[in-house]
């Protein structure tokens, strides 16, 4: 059995961490206990935290399944997309830098950072400094329906106060897990008006998780030709929001892409730009 290496057990420590508890769910043991970053792992690795978060919309006991899975909003953890898709981030991002697919890592509706975290928690585990993470966010929640798309008409994501996480709250987030520096660079503002001038040159991963069709459109339109080949795109939801799915459809077929999607779990999948 081949041993995992001090960055797989980081990366794997983290994406828990990040997925299931939060640095905000440790319980006051294991804060006073956790005097340093490894500390606080190790505290997980032996089960000192409790399974204590809740979802925050339908308010209930922690279900482990739903939150492998992506499917609950968490009370106190930095991302909402479950281990699985973690999981595909994390292979995305590996692969591009095994195989020195030029270009930065960018996702496009970050909520509390987790995702991004992540991505500079791997490109940190591997000694990379020559990329950027880049994390693209309103930092006040979904807008609302603008006129340009009918699938988004009677979109409430944007009624949702779950779903605005301020700036500083993010940065936080990063800074907690020492992971807030230069090779972070954050895009404030609406998607329409930020990618189109953000000063990427290329992208080796466009992970996208903006919900609706326009978030999902105005960041295909902005991006996509700065994926490098053998760059990926990951969508988060596309099996749930039919408007999200409707986007993928529509951009692929008008740019004639027919690299095929890749399933990730019962939301995600990502497909590869073709060398
Ligand atoms: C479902 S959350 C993202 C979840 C996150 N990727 C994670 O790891 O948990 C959607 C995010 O997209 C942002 N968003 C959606 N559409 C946007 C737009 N058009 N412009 C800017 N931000 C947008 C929202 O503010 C929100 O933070």
């Amino acid at each position: 059995m081949v041993e995992p290496s001090g960055a797989d057990l980081y990366l794997n420590l983290i994406a828990k961490v990040l997925a299931r508890y939060g640095f905000e769910g440790r319980n006051a043991t294991v804060k006073l206990a956790a005097r340093s970053y490894p500390d606080y792992l190790w505290s997980m690795l032996r089960g000192a935290l409790p399974d204590r978060d809740v979802r925050i919309v339908e308010a209930g006991e922690f279900n482990a399944a739903l939150r492998e899975d992506g499917r609950d909003w968490p009370a106190d953890a930095e991302t909402m997309i479950g281990m699985r898709r973690l999981a595909n981030l994390r292979h995305c991002v590996e692969s591009a830098l095994d195989e020195n697919v030029p270009g930065d890592f960018i996702e496009t509706g970050a909520w509390r950072g987790g995702a991004t975290i992540f991505m500079r928690a791997i490109l940190k585990a591997r000694g990379v400094t020559d990329r950027t993470v880049w994390v693209a966010d309103s930092f006040e929640g979904l807008p609302e329906h603008d006129g340009r798309y009918d699938a988004d008409l009677g979109d409430l994501h944007h009624t949702q106060p779950d779903l605005a996480i301020s700036l500083e709250e993010v940065q936080e987030n990063f800074r907690r897990y020492d992971l807030l520096d230069d090779q972070v660079r954050f895009l404030v503002g609406w998607f329409v008006d930020t990618l189109p001038t953000a000063p990427i040159e290329r992208l080796a991963v466009l992970r996208l998780d903006g919900d609706m069709y326009a978030s999902t459109m105005d960041a295909l339109n902005a991006l996509y030709d700065k994926v490098s080949p053998g760059g990926f795109v990951i969508v988060d939801d596309f099996g749930a929001v039919p408007a999200c799915a409707k986007a993928i459809h529509e951009f692929r077929d008008e740019h004639g892409i027919t690299a095929p999607l890749e399933p990730i779990d019962w939301a995600g999948v990502f497909w590869r730009k073709p060398s």
